[in-house]
C-alpha cells in the first residue's frame, strides 16, 4: 500500500490563494484551490528559480512571479512563454480534511 503524505488542512487553501508546503525529503510544493477543487504541483517554476506560490493565480492558471510565464494548475502544462517545460503535478486525495499526496 502506498503511504500518504499530509500537506496542509484543506481549510487553509483559499480559492485563488496558493499555499506553499515545504517538507523534508519532498520538493517544494504548491497547493491550490480552483473553484473548490484542490490541486498540487511542484512549487519551483520550470523556467527559473521562482516559487509559483509567490505568483498570481487566475482561475486554473498560475502565473510565475518572474518573466510572466504560466502553467495550467490541473495538468501542469506550460501556458505562456518563456515556460515550455510542464510543471510536475501530483494526484491529490483528501483524508480527514487534509490535503494528501502519495509518498513520492
Ligand atoms: Fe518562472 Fe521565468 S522563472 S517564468
Amino acid at each position: 500500500m502506498t503511504s500518504k503524505v499530509r500537506l496542509c488542512p484543506v481549510a487553509d487553501v483559499k480559492d485563488g490563494e496558493p499555499v506553499g508546503v515545504f517538507l523534508e525529503q519532498l520538493p517544494a510544493l504548491a497547493v491550490y484551490n480552483v473553484d473548490g477543487d484542490i490541486f498540487v504541483t511542484d512549487n519551483m517554476c520550470t523556467h527559473g528559480n521562482a516559487m509559483l506560490t509567490d505568483g498570481y493565480q487566475d482561475g486554473g492558471i498560475i502565473e510565475c512571479p518572474f518573466h510572466g510565464g504560466s502553467f495550467d494548475i490541473a495538468t501542469g502544462a506550460a501556458k505562456a512563454f518563456p515556460c515550455q517545460v510542464p510543471v510536475k503535478t501530483y494526484p491529490v486525495t483528501i483524508d480527514d480534511e487534509w490535503v494528501c499526496i502519495d509518498q513520492p
